[in-house]
């Protein structure tokens, strides 16, 4: 298993330091550790702990007081915002608490919304998210707003636009933190099984311990440092399409790792697009803080 031990992300020596006057607050302390290529790795820590910062320095959404964060071999924390950004858009997905998803947009259009920044065709697009839709089980509600879908199908929504362009890593913040219990273990096992597919690493954080057991390692946070590192024997299992005996329905077929190679991929430009009325400037953010106007 060769890619088993391919270090994707090395996180050495990081520490976060906020300055509230003249008090500091370490959220993160000097933490250290990798994470492997197909790893479903778990922070898990009470709250305050330090779980979301060290996440979103991870992912470049924040900087960071010293050390180093190493994705793929790249130094995030070097990089330019526009790197960055085209660095995120290709090789990160994420998945928030909050869903982040647009009001005004369609499930469909929603999920289509990552794709408009790797430049696919509008056409190939829409069957693209649609495919997910209906891989979350959502095919009934293509054309429904999030006010018009219950907490679980918004965040299977989310999902469904973290994971569209099959990125390589998919960073989740409390993915079920709104959930009730049956709906939080479906979307566990979903994430769980649509990564197993895929291939993808997953990088969550909770403070749940029941999530914490879906992991492949769980890396336990105390006041922003890390208490210990356990590795999971006997993670809990999203079983797999292949497992189930479905027909894997893999996003290969329609986003293929040629279209996504870094040569392949055009510079980000100037110009707008625009969905469901809603004007997509071109982004230097991460999706879900994604710049519209016209909303
Ligand atoms: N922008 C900020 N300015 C100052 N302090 C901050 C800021 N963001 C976070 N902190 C502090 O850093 C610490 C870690 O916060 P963080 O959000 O990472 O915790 P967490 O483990 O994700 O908690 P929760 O489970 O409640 O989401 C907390 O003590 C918090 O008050
Ligand atoms: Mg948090």
């Amino acid at each position: 298993m060769e890619s088993q031990i391919e270090k994707v992300i090395e996180v050495k020596n990081v520490k976060k330091i906020y300055r509230m006057g003249s008090e500091k607050i370490f959220a993160v302390d000097d933490v250290s550790f990798d994470i492997l290529k197909g790893e479903f790795c778990c922070l898990l820590g009470t709250s305050g702990s330090g779980k979301s910062t060290l996440l979103n320095l991870m992912a470049g959404i924040e900087k960071l007081s010293s050390g180093q964060i190493i994705i793929k071999g790249k130094r995030v924390h070097k990089m330019s915002e526009n790197s960055l950004a085209r660095f995120r858009q290709r090789y990160l997905g994420f998945v928030f608490q909050s869903y982040n998803l647009m009001g005004s947009m369609t499930a469909l259009e929603n999920v289509e919304f990552p794709l408009v920044f790797k430049r696919i065709r509008s056409k190939k697009r829409k069957k693209m998210a649609r495919d997910m839709l209906i891989k979350v089980g959502l095919g009934s509600r293509l054309t429904h707003k999030p006010k018009e879908m219950s907490g679980g199908q918004q965040q299977r929504v989310g999902i469904a636009r973290a994971f569209v362009a099959k990125p390589e890593i998919v960073f989740a913040d409390e993915p079920t933190g709104n959930l009730d219990t049956k709906t939080t273990m479906e979307v566990m096992n979903l994430i769980k099984s649509i990564a197993k597919d895929n291939k993808q690493t997953i990088v969550m954080v909770t403070h749940d311990r029941r999530l914490a057991d879906f992991a492949d390692r769980i890396i336990h946070i105390l006041d922003g440092k890390i208490q210990s590192i356990e590795v999971n024997e006997h993670p809990m299992d999203g079983s797999t399409k292949e497992e189930k005996g479905e027909e894997v329905h893999s996003m290969e077929s329609e986003v293929s790792d040629e279209d996504m190679k870094e040569e392949n991929l055009p510079e980000p430009k100037e110009e707008s697009e625009e969905i469901a009325g809603v004007t997509v400037e071109n982004t230097s953010q991460p999706e879900g803080e994604i710049a519209v106007t016209n909303v």
